[in-house]
């Protein structure tokens, strides 16, 4: 498997080291505008290969899609970060721009790739690509959920006292620090719900910390954090290179599933070679629905400002 990965800065450069790491794909080609930049990153990832047992090639190009032809992923963490007090959605000015240009050059040297969209505000981005490509919305899938799950889990697994591997639990609904939906009453710990752990405070607790999940930590990095987002965009490749099946929450095009079309939301997705093999609707509670109902509203809020 070829990937690309266009913008070397750190969420782009997590995303080539954990899918290196992990040593699926056979090549990833790190791509940035400024000089040397791609390029550099790739020398320094390699030089892991001996230390981190990965024989995955990695390589930079500054601002030469040809280096990307085709790849058979591509992902977009280009445009800018937000910087501490910022929302996501403020960032739709100058990432808009960023990321049609960034979608039609990865196109044109792989017209077959599925592209997998970081850039915030991500839901309003990953509905952008699907407006200005036209390819099978199959193949565009904006990586959100996968991070604010890892998140909750990280937040239920602090809340238990237990490691992570103990926890599961889901995010759907938009990548906002308003939009999401923790779904709070399907956690489990090791199949029990978690209700039988943690009193309703502390359950409502951890969905609040999981929404802000994002900007809590640009308030104490000063700028978007990039381990886990690269860590979670390399699950989604792999599920893509591996065709597991695996059940991921993405942004994805709906078209009347949760009673929601023309516009891009976390949604519970199986994800294969295809890209998104089907979208699964879960049975949601009235809360659950109605906490989806108004994350859509927040997108298609931030969608209109495309025009
Ligand atoms: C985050 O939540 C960058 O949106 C990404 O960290």
């Amino acid at each position: 498997m070829k990937v690309t990965v266009v913008g070397a800065g750190a969420v782009g450069a997590s995303c080539a080291e954990y899918i290196a790491i992990k040593d699926f794909a056979a090549e990833v080609v790190l791509v940035d505008i400024k000089e040397g930049f791609a390029e550099g990153k790739a020398m320094d990832l390699m030089q892991c290969a001996s230390l981190n047992g990965f024989d995955t090639k990695i390589t930079g190009a500054t601002n030469n899609y040809a280096a990307t032809a085709g790849s058979d992923v591509a992902v977009i963490t280009s445009g800018i970060p937000r910087k501490p007090g910022m929302t996501r959605e403020e960032l739709i000015g100058i990432n808009a721009g960023i990321v049609k240009t960034v979608s039609s050059s990865i196109l044109e040297h792989s017209p077959n790739a599925i592209i997998i969209v970081v850039s915030n505000p991500m839901d309003t981005m990953t509905y952008l690509v699907h407006k200005s490509t036209n390819i099978p919305k199959n193949r565009i899938i904006g990586m959100g959920g996968a991070l604010d799950s890892a998140r909750f889990k990280y937040r239920l697994s602090e809340a238990l006292g237990c490691p992570a591997s103990d926890v599961d639990g889901m995010v759907i609904g938009g990548h906002s620090d308003t939009g999401m939906v923790p779904l709070i009453e399907k956690a489990t710990r090791n199949s029990v719900n978690v209700s039988e752990f943690l009193d309703a405070a502390r359950m409502d607790e951890i969905v609040q910390a999981t929404k802000v999940g994002g900007a809590t930590l640009t308030g104490l990095l000063g700028t978007s954090a990039w381990y886990a987002p690269g860590a979670a965009v390399s699950e989604i490749v792999k599920a893509i290179a591996l065709d597991s099946q695996k059940m991921i929450p993405c942004s994805a095009l709906l078209d009347g599933e949760y009673n929601l079309s023309g516009l891009c939301i976390g949604v519970p997705c199986i994800i294969g070679k295809n890209g998104i093999e089907r979208i699964v609707e879960v049975s949601l509670s009235d809360a659950e629905k109605a906490h989806m109902q108004s994350s859509a509203e927040g997108v298609s809020k931030t969608n209109a400002l495309l025009n």
